[in-house]
């Protein structure tokens, strides 16, 4: 008979088992272990931009990315350290020299206090790389639906992932790069003329109010 092979990796000391495929990150959040992120949702492919959720990886001399890692057995894994937290605060504020406005309503979208809360958490100094950012607010679409405000987007591509991955629209896109980058539809034109279906999915996701429900906040704003 086939021997079934317990697979483990060392979690901050523990043993932990896992499953073909999983990443460190999902078997850390098992484990209720805290690692922040931003550009991760569960429903969508990891895509490693953020970089917050690193971890220190026993003969790795980097941190590395726990969403986008898959375990194999025998990782050493350490989620926290002094190290792994001050690169957190580094690269969260990092991320907020891009967006000027951290505090925005809750009823923007159900994840638009992620950012917030974080630089909350950290204690990060939003000003301390203040400068250039990227995107610009698209307020000049009058759809009654989605509020496009994207001087606050920290381009982790929720918004265009959940749109292609979850709903097979299409509808919204990656312009340009560094600070130059911006979401946008097709021609750069407004959603009413894009493959666009408002069905508020990149409103849900989107980490930082970015993307709000215009719905909601008639009634707040
Ligand atoms: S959450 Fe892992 S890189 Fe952003």
């Amino acid at each position: 008979m086939e021997k079934t092979v317990q697979a483990t990796i060392q979690l901050d000391g523990e043993t932990v088992n896992f499953a073909t495929g999983e990443t460190i990150y999902e078997i850390a959040s098992r484990a209720d272990k805290f690692i922040p992120t931003l550009c991760y949702d569960p429903r969508l492919q990891p895509f490693g931009a953020c970089r917050l959720c690193v971890v220190e990886l026993k003969g790795s001399k980097n941190p590395v990315a726990s969403c986008t890692l898959k375990a194999t057995p025998n990782m050493e894994v350490t989620t926290t350290s002094e190290r792994i937290e001050k690169f957190r605060k580094t690269l969260l504020e990092l991320v907020t020299s891009e967006n000027p406005t951290i505090a925005v309503s809750p009823l923007r979208s159900y994840a638009s206090q992620e950012l917030s809360l974080l630089v909350e958490r950290y204690a990060a100094d939003t000003q301390r790389f203040a400068g250039e950012h990227s995107g610009h607010s698209r307020l000049d679409d009058k759809n009654p639906f989605l509020l496009r405000d994207y001087d606050l987007c920290i381009s982790c591509y929720r918004c265009v992932r959940v749109c292609a991955e979850q709903e097979g629209d299409y509808a919204i896109s990656v312009m340009n790069r560094g600070f130059h980058t911006q979401i946008t539809t097709e021609f750069n034109g407004i959603l009413k003329d894009s493959a666009c279906t408002f069905c508020g999915q990149c409103v849900q996701t989107c980490p930082t109010g970015a993307l709000g429900d215009k719905k909601a906040l008639r009634f707040a704003e």
